[in-house]
C-alpha cells in the first residue's frame, strides 16, 4: 500500500480484540522505532513493552486509555541523553525524539494491520512510580495496541480535518 494511502486509512483505535499480537509484528514495531530519527542522533528514546499479565492489569489500573489492548509501549526518554539546545534555554529534544519513534511503531504497526492510539491523557508520576522508572527517564506516551475489535470505527471527531488554507501559509 502506498504510504499517503495507509496515512489516510490509519485511525485511533479504542476497542481490541482479545486476539493476543503476534512477537515478530511486535519485533517489527520496535524495528521501526529504532530506525528513526532523533537530534544528533542521541537517541535518548527508551521503550517498555507492556505485555505480562502483570504489567497489562498495573497500567490499566492507573488510566482508562489503555482501553483493554493487549500490548502497551510505554515510551519514556532519558534526560541525560537527550539532546539540549544551548541557544534557548530549556528547550530539549526529548518530547520531538519520542514522539517520531512513536509515529513510526504507529505507522508500522497499521502496515501490519495492528491498531493503535496514541495516548498522552494519563497522570505520569503515577505511571513512573508504577513501573519503577529510573529517575532519569521521563515517561512521554502510552501506545495501546492490538487486532482491532470487529466492531472497532474512527470516532467521528477522526474525519475533522482543518483546510489546506487553514493548515499551510505560503511565504
Ligand atoms: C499527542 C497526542 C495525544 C493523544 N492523547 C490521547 C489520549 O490520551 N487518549 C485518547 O483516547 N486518544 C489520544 N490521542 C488520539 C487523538 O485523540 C486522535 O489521534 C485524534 O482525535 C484524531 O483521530 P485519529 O487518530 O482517529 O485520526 C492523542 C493523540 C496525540 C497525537
Amino acid at each position: 500500500m502506498e504510504l499517503l494511502e495507509l496515512l489516510k486509512e490509519r485511525y485511533s483505535v479504542r476497542k481490541y480484540s482479545e486476539r493476543p499480537v503476534e512477537q515478530e509484528k511486535l519485533d517489527k514495531i520496535i524495528e521501526a522505532a529504532m530506525v528513526a530519527p532523533s537530534a544528533k542522533n542521541f537517541q535518548p528514546v527508551r521503550i517498555y513493552e507492556l505485555k505480562s499479565e502483570e504489567a497489562i492489569a498495573r497500567i490499566r489500573g492507573i488510566t482508562r486509555c489503555a482501553y483493554n489492548a493487549p500490548v502497551v509501549m510505554m515510551v519514556t526518554v532519558d534526560k541525560n541523553i537527550e539532546w539540549h539546545n544551548e541557544l534557548e534555554e530549556g528547550v530539549t529534544s526529548g518530547q520531538q525524539d519520542a514522539a517520531i519513534a512513536a509515529t513510526h511503531m504507529m505507522l508500522e504497526a497499521a502496515s501490519l494491520g495492528i491498531g493503535s492510539v496514541w495516548v498522552c491523557w494519563f497522570p505520569n508520576t503515577a505511571v513512573h512510580e508504577a513501573f519503577e522508572l529510573p529517575e532519569n527517564e521521563k515517561v512521554v506516551l502510552l501506545m495501546p495496541m492490538g487486532y482491532a475489535a470487529d466492531d472497532s470505527k474512527p470516532v467521528a471527531n477522526h474525519f475533522n480535518k482543518i483546510s489546506k488554507e487553514e493548515m499551510v501559509r505560503e511565504l
